[in-house]
């Protein structure tokens, strides 16, 4: 089995969305959660981590993801969740958002190496357990890999995510394969490749090209093709059975949501969200796109959706 990790999105992989999908599809091996922020003051409150409660996180192992520039409250919030009983803790360093990356978070941090030096020295000196980061080529430019590559290899982490593009590349053009094989040419910790890979042909194209890298990591590309990781499991390209599976697993994920959430409008947005991803595994997944934002009741919703999968 290869291991393949699902990425976190936030808004859209939360421990609902995980678990139905872990009910319904194969070949994932283990989850990053989206990332919880840190918080000031002392007390973290239950709801802040409600989508980590262990309870609600038993079908697959879920590495938490924190958000911070702050060592103190990093400490504090991951050294909760490790008296939750999560062995390793994520540090988001990769997060492309302007209001994020402005306030040197996420990906911003990225252009201040001395920064995240101290942080992770304070960090490991605090911390109960392990940490891994999950980062970019850079904010601004991927001239920065060679200071952060230095500080992260003073650390022992237990392994490093990298998604090739920059912070301020946002979503845009392609992953920069070179400068990816340039930053795992000289970090020392295990790296997890991520980016772009949509289907089984991608990735055999980035196995064959870095066979030294042993886990994979699926974002837009997984949820977009749920079957994603059973394919590149088994190397089938086609799935029997896939639009009843799709729909079972569609059903599951609203009544889910239903039980979840109040109302049925918070429910419909949740739902026309994801139809963003998922309409890329229809032929005419614009056409699809379109007419599921249009729908305004639950009714108009499922009949829709029964009627695309009747014809997926
Ligand atoms: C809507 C959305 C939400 C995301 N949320 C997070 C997050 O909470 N933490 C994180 O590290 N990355 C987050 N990412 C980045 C993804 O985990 C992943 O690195 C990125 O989508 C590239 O991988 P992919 O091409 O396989 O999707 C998010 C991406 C998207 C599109």
């Amino acid at each position: 089995m290869k291991k393949l990790i699902m990425a976190p999105l936030r808004g859209f992989t939360d421990a609902l969305f995980r678990n139905v999908f872990q009910k319904h599809f194969q070949g994932i091996g283990e989850a990053v959660a989206p990332f919880v922020t840190s918080t000031k003051g002392r007390r973290i409150k239950p709801s802040h981590l409600r989508d980590l409660a262990p309870e609600e996180n038993t079908c697959l192992p879920i590495v938490p993801q924190i958000l911070s520039n702050d060592a103190g409250e990093f400490v504090r919030l991951a050294n909760t969740l490790f008296d939750m009983g999560y062995p390793e803790i994520n540090w988001n360093l990769g997060c492309p958002y302007p209001m994020v990356a402005k306030k040197k978070r996420g990906s911003g941090l990225l252009a201040f190496p001395e920064r995240i030096d101290r942080l992770l020295d304070a960090i490991m000196h605090g911390c109960k357990g392990h940490l891994s980061i999950k980062t970019r080529l850079g904010r601004f430019s991927t001239d920065e890999m060679e200071s952060w590559i230095a500080v992260f290899n003073r650390y022992p982490l237990m392994r490093v995510i990298i998604h090739p593009r920059t912070g301020v590349q946002m979503y845009s053009g392609s992953v920069n394969l070179d400068a990816f094989a340039d930053c795992l040419a000289k970090i020392t910790h295990p790296v997890v490749y991520n980016g772009d890979i949509t289907d089984v042909g991608t990735f055999l194209m980035v196995e064959d090209r870095f066979p030294e890298i042993g886990e994979w990591m699926l974002g837009r590309g997984l949820v977009g093709n749920p079957f994603l990781a059973e394919m590149i499991q088994t190397g089938d390209r086609t799935i029997p059975d896939a639009r009843k599976r799709f729909a079972r697993f569609h059903e599951d994920l609203l009544t889910g949501y239903l039980a979840r959430f109040s109302g049925p409008g918070h429910v419909l947005d949740r739902m026309k969200g994801l139809w963003r991803y998922f309409s890329q595994g229809f032929d005419d997944g614009r056409r699809v796109l379109k007419q599921v934002r249009k729908t305004r009741s639950l009714e108009s919703y499922r009949q829709l959706v029964r009627q695309v999968c009747e014809d997926l």
